[in-house]
């Protein structure tokens, strides 16, 4: 019997790869840049699996081009790069990782609020430049404590939530708003107190991004809602770019409306050459790695695959968006 194909539209796992070479004919676009949309729309036409990454665009034409597609597996937690509504009205299942990547990503996030309060990498960057020139100045390199500050976070799920833990060990003041007030039991166990968007956006001392992109929070960061916050505040962002509206920030950040930001996630990946946010000396920059360590990343493979054949045999993923 002919096997069937799946398409990835990047490398996983060696691991991974084996497991789904034995099953079925695979493909892999392999390319240092994303597939393109029309490469896609003529890989999809066969193939009965996709799997792909957040930086791909699934819209309802790409899934429209697929014939046999049964199921389309992403490497990631976040899927609004998927048309999840298109997909299951063609009764397509779509798997994805939540779970095994809360630790990683709540990891990184405070790494970045670390690493832009307290200057780390702009330190780096003085040094590798020859630029650290006077020893141990009273005001040098001089960036902010956290003990009895407010951090902000908006978005209480999984890895907001796990965030909060982390924040907890720091002596903070934990705030945050969320579509829904989270339980009296775990407010008290993360020792975060529930307030309105405005109010997190004027009490925080940083505040972090831990909420989806929707059509509703697309922008949700730009110029009215950065002028709210304190001057002195940060923000980081670890869930998606387009939460952010970058222009506005870049401004925000240069004529000192908020005083710093760490990024993980960008309005387009990679960033384009030159990039204006890189010239600042504010703001932490990385390369969308909140998943990105070892462990991890290898339990999101092993899930990706189980997604992918539970939806070839059409079962629903252990982890199912809609159907
Ligand atoms: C995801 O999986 O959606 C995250 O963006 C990875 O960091």
């Amino acid at each position: 019997m002919m096997k069937k194909r799946v398409f990835l539209t990047g490398v996983i796992h060696d691991f991974a790869l084996a497991e789904l070479k034995k099953r079925y004919r695979i493909e892999i676009h392999s390319g240092r840049s994303p597939i393109s949309q029309a490469r896609l729309r003529s890989k999809i036409r066969d193939a009965d699996g996709l799997v792909c990454f957040p930086y791909d665009n699934i819209t309802s034409d790409i899934i429209d081009h697929a014939q046999n597609l049964k199921v389309i597996s992403t490497y990631s937690v976040g899927f609004d790069h998927v048309d999840t509504e298109h997909a299951k009205k063609r009764k397509i299942r779509v798997g994805y990782t939540p779970e095994v990547l809360t630790d990683a990503t709540a990891d990184l996030a405070f790494s970045l609020l670390l690493d832009v309060s307290r200057r780390v990498t702009e330190g780096d960057r003085t040094i590798r430049a020859g630029r650290w020139t006077r020893v141990y100045g009273a005001y040098d390199y001089v960036g902010v404590g956290l003990q009895g500050k407010t951090v902000g976070i908006l978005g209480l799920g999984r890895i907001g939530s796990t965030f909060a833990k982390r924040a907890k060990a720091f002596d903070v003041n934990i705030i945050y708003h969320n579509r829904r007030r989270v339980s009296k039991s775990q407010e008290k166990a993360l020792g975060a107190k529930y307030v309105s968007f405005e109010q997190l956006l004027s009490r925080s001392d940083f505040v972090s991004i831990h909420t989806p992109h929707t059509k509703e929070t697309e922008n949700l960061f730009g110029m009215k809602n950065l002028k709210k916050m304190k001057r002195s505040a940060f923000l980081i962002n670890t869930a998606r770019g387009r939460l952010v509206d970058e222009r506005d920030l870049f401004t925000a950040l240069k004529n000192g409306t908020i005083s710093g930001a760490g990024l993980d996630v960008f309005e387009t990946e990679p960033v384009p050459k030159n990039y204006p946010l890189a010239r600042l000396p504010n703001v932490v920059l990385a390369p969308h790695i909140g998943s990105s360590t070892r462990e991890t990343r290898s339990k999101m493979a092993e899930i990706t695959v189980k997604n992918l054949n539970l939806g070839m045999n059409g079962r629903r993923p252990i982890y199912s968006v809609g159907y």
